[in-house]
């Protein structure tokens, strides 16, 4: 496949694995990481033939995010997926405790702005894209409807309000051909996901893969979890 994808948050766990599979299909990765010089990104990339591409991005930061785009820019001349990854599990406060505000805004910024101004930089280089596909890796916690347990008010708000924001992606899209989903990867052994997660890694992104490649204008707007089935929103 010579498509070419941008995946953010890349230095570990699922965008890792997203990138190392994504060039196993013969595919081009721009590598998205926080911080540069990560040594698991590093070493995927000197097997790559160069298809890999590693770009610095804290999503967290609109500066850095122009400054990426930029870079983005003179290393190809569209994109044709996005995977909107990187995303932060704060600590889990309550209201009785008490909510610790700064971990609330951080969990906005990176879960719920991060994607937002991620699109608004690369809009010139996804309009020339083959695909048009905007994926955003979103939680089951971030469901309304599948709130059956509470608690992670940081986590949960900023997925849910990622999730109205791919709705409202969908909208302002659509016309133009895109598809912007939001995508639930299941429960997958990552430091997010810990040790005691069902899902394996490989696996999970596997399925991630599978459902942004069989996604068509059908998809736009859809909450879609493991084995393309769709989440109650
Ligand atoms: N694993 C699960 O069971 C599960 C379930 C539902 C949803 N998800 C979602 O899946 C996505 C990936 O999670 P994961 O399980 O792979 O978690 P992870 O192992 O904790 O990896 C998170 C990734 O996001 C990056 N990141 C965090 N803040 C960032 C920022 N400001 N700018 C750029 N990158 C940033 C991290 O980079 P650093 O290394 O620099 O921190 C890391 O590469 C997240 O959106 C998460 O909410 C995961």
């Amino acid at each position: 496949m010579d498509s070419i994808v941008l995946v953010t948050g890349a230095a570990r766990g699922l965008g890792l694995e997203m990138c190392r599979q994504l060039l196993a299909e013969g595919r081009t990765v721009i590598a998205c990481a926080r911080k540069a010089g990560e040594p698991d990104l590093e070493k995927l990339a000197k097997g790559s033939d160069g298809r890999l591409h590693i770009v610095p991005m804290d999503v967290g930061d609109e500066s850095s995010i122009r400054e990426a785009a930029g870079r983005i820019e003179s290393l190809v001349d569209r994109i044709d997926i996005l995977i909107n990854n990187a995303g932060v599990y704060p600590k889990i406060g309550t209201v009785s405790s008490g909510i610790d505000s700064d971990e609330m805004i951080l969990a906005f910024r990176v879960n719920t702005l991060g994607p937002m101004h991620v699109i608004t930089a690369l809009l010139p280089l996804l309009r020339k894209g083959k695909d048009r596909k905007l994926a955003q890796i979103t939680s089951k916690m971030g469901s309304i409807d599948d709130n059956t347990s509470g608690g992670s008010y940081a986590y949960r708000i900023s997925k849910a309000a990622l999730n109205m924001a791919v709705k409202n992606l969908a909208h302002e899209f659509g016309s133009e051909r895109f598809i912007a989903m939001t995508i639930h990867p299941g429960w997958v052994q990552t430091r997010m996901g810990s040790s005691a997660a069902p899902l394996e890694i490989g696996a999970g992104v596997a399925d991630i893969l599978k459902t942004i490649d069989q996604a068509t204008e059908r998809d736009n707007g859809a909450f879609i979890g493991p084995g393309q089935e769709r989440i109650p929103w």
